[in-house]
């Protein structure tokens, strides 16, 4: 079973659709293993989106990602990563199909409701970002 990291960013925390969210990522077929609600300092933001810097939107990913809490969820499901990139849709919600999280809950490329592993490697990485094993 492929792992990935769901983000629920500090935009769609504020605009009370974690429960919205959530419907649609358990609905096609994902298992929450593991998830809190916290708030990430600047240099837990600056880690976790190293590859990232010197990025013209750094600095505002930053201060947009601090601003207020997150709740990350460590998903599981066959093709997790492709499976979440899906129902996410793209980056910018302008550009997300209708229908998916971004479209639904973002209102701009940067405040985009929510984020997702790219890969099943950064799948590992980020879920291992926020959770241990024993919270399985
Ligand atoms: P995410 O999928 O979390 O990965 C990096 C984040 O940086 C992205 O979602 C957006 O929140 C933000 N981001 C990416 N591209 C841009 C951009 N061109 N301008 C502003 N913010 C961006």
């Amino acid at each position: 079973m492929e792992r990935t990291l769901l983000i629920i960013k500090p935009d769609a925390v504020e605009a009370n659709n974690i429960g919205n969210i959530l419907k649609i990522i358990v609905d096609v077929g994902f298992t929450i293993k593991a998830m809190r609600m916290t708030r990430l300092t600047r240099d837990q933001a600056a880690k976790f989106y190293g590859i990232h810097e010197g990025k013209p939107f750094f600095e505002s990913l930053l201060d947009y990602m601090t601003s207020g809490k997150i709740v990350p969820v460590a998903l599981e499901r066959e093709n997790a990563v492709a499976k979440l990139r899906e129902v996410l849709g793209a980056t910018d919600p302008a550009k997300a199909d209708t229908g998916t999280i971004r479209n639904l809950y973002g209102s701009s490329i940067e405040r985009n409701a929510s984020h997702g592993s790219d890969s099943a490697e950064n799948g590992k990485i980020e879920t291992a970002f926020f959770f241990g094993e024993m919270e399985y």
